[in-house]
């Protein structure tokens, strides 16, 4: 276990936010976790997994907990393989090994950053595949009475980067996940771009070694390098409106144009980038913060000392613009600390 007073984060939190907590505490053990749980800690307690889907406002007063359960075991099931994966392994590190021992599952997921455990927290996603499309059970300790807790995954209330862990914060701690992948030969292709990034394979052929290979390639296309560049991935989410809503966006745009999804309940989800590039704001520096040139969706600490006063001020001023032109109010996927 490591346990440090006055802990600076900046190494915890992927923005690279120059912030410090009263008390950090990693724990490798679901028995280390309880006793923790039992003492008095400083108040109050917040569990970080990566840090990559975070943005600390200021010193934190309290707690950070943070996971060191690792360890990935697979175990055969038929055709299947059940994944168990402990909170603290690297999520792309479970990706590549899946995908080398030719298991379909996870390959869409390759290059994600953050941990497992987040990843049933946040219903991670990308090209077509959510977490929750593909974890079998979330393993918990209950915070408030240290009591282990298992949910089957269609007991987590997954929805679009969203789960019961997200409405009931703090409640829950995962120790460790399972994910149920397959050796059959199951890609999913059909989002985006991804077939033009295998243009010249034979797609019969291919392996989970190749679309994780693809997958990377559009990633590291379109989002700053983590090595390189802090940020938090996409800061907003995509927005769901009506079609009346689509409709009107449609009519007031010059060239008629908008990108856009139908879903099936009849609503239209319409990416925000679109809608920050629209407003004018790629490349919008304010402070030591930048919208991603490449990518709109994400705002990056561009000077590497950027605030969190500089970022939030970005971020308010896109919100305040998509809303004035488009009427349509973007929320954070970034989770405010
Ligand atoms: N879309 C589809 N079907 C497609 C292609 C796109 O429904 O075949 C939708 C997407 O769901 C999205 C919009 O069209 O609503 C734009 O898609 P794009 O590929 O441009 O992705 P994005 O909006 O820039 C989202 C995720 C990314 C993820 C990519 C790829 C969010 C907030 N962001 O970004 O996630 O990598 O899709 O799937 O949903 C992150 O969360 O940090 C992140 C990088």
């Amino acid at each position: 276990m490591i346990r440090i007073p006055s802990f600076d984060l900046s190494s915890r939190n992927t923005f690279g936010m120059k912030v410090s907590c009263a008390m950090y505490i990693e724990y490798t053990s679901v028995e280390e976790l309880k006793s923790i749980l039992a003492e008095a800690l400083p108040q109050p307690v917040f569990h970080i997994g990566g840090g990559s889907n975070l943005l600390f406002r200021g010193d934190f007063p309290g707690t950070v907990l943070h996971s060191a359960i690792t360890g990935i075991d697979f175990h055969d099931d038929g055709d299947e393989v059940i994944a168990e994966v402990g909170a603290g392994v690297v999520f792309d590190d479970f990706v590549a090994e899946s995908c080398r021992r030719g298991l379909w599952g996870v390959e869409n997921l390759s290059l994600i950053p953050g941990e497992a455990g987040a990843s049933a927290v946040q219903n991670i996603g990308a090209y077509g595949v959510e977490a929750g499309d593909v974890i079998d059970k979330v393993f918990c300790i209950e915070a408030s009475s240290g009591k282990e807790v298992v949910f089957r995954a269609s007991e987590c209330a997954y929805g679009y980067r969203d789960s019961r862990f997200k409405h009931e914060k703090g409640r829950y701690i995962v120790t460790r996940v399972t994910f149920r992948l397959t050796r059959r030969y199951c890609p999913s292709l059909g989002y985006g771009n991804i077939k033009a990034a295998l243009e010249g394979r034979d797609l019969e052929a291919l392996t989970p070694l190749d679309v994780r290979d693809a997958i990377i390639r559009i990633r590291r296309e379109k989002l700053p390098d983590p090595a390189e560049i802090g940020s938090a991935g996409s800061f907003f989410k995509n927005p769901v409106i009506s079609k009346e809503h689509f409709d009107r966006i449609l009519a007031s745009v010059p060239d008629g144009k908008v990108p856009h999804f139908d879903l099936p309940d009849g609503t239209v989800k319409v990416p925000a980038a679109w809608m920050i590039d629209t407003c004018g704001f790629r490349g919008a520096v304010r402070g030591g913060a930048k919208v991603f040139e490449k990518q709109p969706l994400v705002i990056v600490n561009d000077s590497g000392s950027a605030s969190p006063e500089d970022i939030i001020a970005l971020e308010d001023e896109v919100i305040a613009a998509v809303r004035d032109r488009f009427g349509v109010i973007l929320h954070p996927e970034v989770e405010h600390i």
